[in-house]
């Protein structure tokens, strides 16, 4: 399944690398006005969701754009055709298409193509994360206050106030931010070692399904906030010494409340 997903995330780059025009137009707005949709996006999960009929009839497909749709057996995908969608707009390069496959409730598989800079990272549980061939690990013995920080910001007008009031008390904690604007790439940075650590308050499990495993398989803990498992009130990756740290710094910021 893992192979299937890759040749589908690839296919679906190829697509959406040849059909982007020079500024593709918002089809529709969603939670905001700032939270868009193009017709690529549809255009993407339609070829997405095609492939892995053909290849796997009787799967279910979770998507972002078209729902969920239950199948047969035990085999769920869980597809963003685009994450990213505001960089893919904007014609910036980290937006990717982000495909995980769960079995029995559990991501098994997961493939994060970065289009537009060529890398593609794998994982499949057990088996360690990779990108084009190397196995990748992330950074470890991090303090907080070296830590390179991955976030992002909802597209909610309150949400994004408090998410600025509560970075506003991290930074001067931490040697810095980044903000990438695609939740599966901050995944996948936390596994290469190009960030020390992610955390974000509001993502889908389409966002982040195969970009955590692939954050997990690279070593970091992927979890929620207060002991809990990953939730869309907060996820949290880092190596294990680091996210205990980072965990204590935002618990008493409440960062999980809008
Ligand atoms: C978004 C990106 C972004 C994150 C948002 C997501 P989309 O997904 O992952 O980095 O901050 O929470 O909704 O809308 O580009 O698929
Ligand atoms: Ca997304
Ligand atoms: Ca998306």
């Amino acid at each position: 399944m893992l192979t299937l997903a890759v040749d589908i995330a690839r296919e679906a780059g190829e697509m959406l690398l040849a059909k982007r025009p020079p500024r593709p137009e918002v089809l529709a707005t969603k939670s905001s006005p700032t939270d868009i949709v193009t017709a690529l996006d549809k255009a993407a999960e339609e070829l997405i969701r095609s492939r892995i009929a053909q290849a796997r009839p009787g799967d279910a497909v979770l998507g972002e754009e078209g729902g969920d749709t239950p199948g047969e057996g035990a085999v769920r995908w869980v597809v963003d055709p685009i994450d990213g969608t505001v960089n893919f707009l904007y014609g910036l390069p980290d937006w990717a298409v982000s495909i995980g496959v769960e079995v029995d409730g559990e991501i098994v598989a997961g493939v994060v193509n970065n289009v537009p800079r060529g890398q593609l990272f794998t994982a499949e549980k057990g088996e360690g994360a990779w990108l084009d061939g190397e196995r990748l690990s992330c950074n470890t013995g991090v303090p907080l206050d070296r830590a390179l920080v991955a976030t992002g910001f909802g597209y909610g007008a309150d949400r994004r106030r408090v998410q600025a009031e509560v970075l506003a008390q991290v930074m001067p904690r931490i040697r810095d931010i980044r903000r990438s604007g695609s939740c599966a790439v901050d995944m996948c940075s936390v596994a290469a070692g190009r960030v020390d650590a992610y955390f974000e308050r509001g993502t889908n499990y389409w966002d982040h399904a195969a970009g955590g495993l692939i954050a997990a398989e690279a070593g970091a803990r992927v979890g929620g906030l207060r002991g809990w498992p990953v939730h869309p009130d907060l996820i949290m990756s880092a190596a294990p010494e680091l996210f205990e740290e980072l965990r204590d710094l935002l618990i008493p910021l409440d960062p999980d409340h809008d």
